[in-house]
């Protein structure tokens, strides 16, 4: 098996073919419906909604293979990592987890142990597991997710180590069986990969290039969540602005939205929005249709127009804010970020650029991240001279910023009534819990009868993170 290995290549994960992206179905070979009986798995995901979405897909084919899942690693007798590449503290996690299991599988030798999703697609990574993970029995990667049935097989058969990762994208697979984590909400792909390459960035070479799933297929999946009681979908992409661009000439998200808030579906969320693809018609789309949410993520990155062109982003600071603007003008809307502080050669001057754009934008809250290098990406061979101490100052000024800014637009919100999806009950006792349509935590009192329904809720008080109130109807 070993000379038939498939290695991840970054000449390879950078190249976009002009080929047709063709579209298959899923089979699952009759053979493979049984290996399971009697086995359990236990599956653990790191990283972003797309590969949360993922490992409903992979805990769909496991589940039509017979196997039952487990959340106890030990009683496991296959254990699956879905890994993210994004920052270094996401690989340090799944090696850590690794190390973990080394010793189960010293204790245990027949569980199958195998690693996907972005860190699969890593060549630094690949190597490593072939120098000190030796224990594992397969890798695959993100290209190939419906490969698992056959791998899983093979595996059991013969339990040397194997990887099979592509570089380049294949066809995309409709129709891969879905076990959903929610009866209420769902994430639904609408596009795969990223051709922004931001300098800093390893998803283009993970997830390849940018392909969007025909239309038709997309609302053939909401059509029949709503079917099955759903209250919302998540489209998802890690650019959803750049929906369509590679498939229609006439047709991009706006329409996109358009005819998915035709189907009726209670709340319909788009996730991420990159600021370079927001067009004028989305802005309007969103003002125009009470089931597509008030509440854009819209990452900035950075308020330094210099820095924002060493990270590729193709916007301004300036530029940002316009749009920020346009979007502000949608009654009740929420606006969230995602902000990353430390990139190469960023001066104090740079990052109070950054702390004034805050303060211009007034976020409704952000998620921050200190800069951290990645393989093969071009930021990664810029010179870094700002020490990690310097850094982590600036990550904590900025999220005292960030989190004022979100108690204070928590706080305009006390005394008001607002819709949210109740999810189930609170970690708080005796409490329930369910998000705004503007994507806030809500804890609040109810009768149980309220799970999985929109209700009305009244708020009573907030704090930076979340808000509590009580059921009016
Ligand atoms: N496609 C989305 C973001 C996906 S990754 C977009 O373009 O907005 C989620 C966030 O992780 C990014 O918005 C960025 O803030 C952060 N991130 C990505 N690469 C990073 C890196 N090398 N170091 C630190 N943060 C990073
Ligand atoms: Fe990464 Fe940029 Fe693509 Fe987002 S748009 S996934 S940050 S390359
Ligand atoms: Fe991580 Fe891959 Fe998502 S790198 S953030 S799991 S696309």
């Amino acid at each position: 098996m070993g000379d038939y290995m498939q290695i991840p290549n970054y000449e390879k994960a950078r190249s976009r073919s002009k080929n047709e992206v063709k579209v298959r179905d899923f089979k699952l070979n009759q053979e493979y419906k049984k290996i399971g009986l009697n086995k359990k798995f236990f599956l653990k995901t790191y990283g972003c909604q797309m590969n949360e979405h993922d490992s409903e897909n992979i805990k769909g084919m496991l589940e039509k293979m017979s196997f039952s899942e487990t959340m106890e690693m030990e009683d496991a007798d296959f254990i699956l990592l879905n890994t993210c590449s994004i920052r270094e503290n996401a690989h340090n996690k799944a090696f850590g987890m690794l190390g973990r299991i080394k010793h189960l599988k010293a204790l245990k030798p027949n569980i199958i142990v195998a690693l996907c999703g972005c860190m699969a697609q890593e060549v630094g990574v690949v190597e490593e597991i072939l120098k000190k993970y030796k224990f594992v029995n397969f890798v695959f990667g993100t290209h190939n997710l419906d490969d698992l049935p056959k791998l899983l097989d093979q595996s059991f058969k013969n339990p040397k180590l194997n990887i099979e990762v592509y570089s380049m994208e294949g066809d995309i697979v409709e129709n891969i069986p879905v076990s959903r984590v929610s009866k209420y909400k769902a994430y639904v792909n609408i596009i795969y990969g990223c051709d922004k390459f931001c300098t800093y960035c390893i998803v283009p070479y993970t997830r390849g290039k940018q392909r969007s799933r025909h239309k038709e297929d997309i609302i053939k999946e909401v059509k029949e969540l709503v079917k099955d009681g759903y209250q919302e979908v998540t489209l998802l992409g890690q650019n959803v602005n750049a929906y369509g661009k590679d498939l229609y000439d006439d047709y991009e998200l706006a329409d996109l939205l358009v005819d998915v808030a035709k189907t009726n579906i209670p709340r319909i969320r788009f996730l991420t929005s990159h600021p370079w693809d927001f067009s004028d018609k989305l802005v309007e789309v969103i003002k125009k249709y009470d089931n597509i949410v008030n509440f854009v993520h819209l990452p900035v990155q950075s308020g330094s127009s210099r820095i924002l062109k060493l990270m590729g982003r193709r916007y301004t600071s300036e530029s940002y804010k316009e749009l920020y603007d346009k979007l502000r003008s949608i009654d009740n809307i929420s606006i969230t970020t995602d902000i990353i502080v430390g990139f190469p050669g960023e001066t104090e001057e740079d990052f109070e650029d950054t702390l004034d754009l805050v303060n211009y934008c007034k976020f409704d809250s952000a998620f921050t991240f200190i800069y951290s290098p990645r393989e093969n990406t071009p930021a990664s061979k810029l010179e870094d001279k700002v020490p990690l101490e310097e850094k982590e100052q600036r990550l904590y000024r900025l999220n005292e910023l960030i989190n004022k800014y979100s108690k204070e637009s928590n706080l305009k919100m006390v005394g008001k009534t607002y819709e949210v999806l109740t999810e189930g009950y609170s970690v708080k006792e005796g409490m329930l819990f369910g998000y705004t349509e503007t994507n806030k935590l809500v804890n609040f009192k109810g009768s149980s009868d309220a799970i999985g329904k929109i209700v009305k809720v009244l708020i009573r008080d907030a704090k930076s993170f979340s808000l509590d109130g009580e059921i009016i109807e």
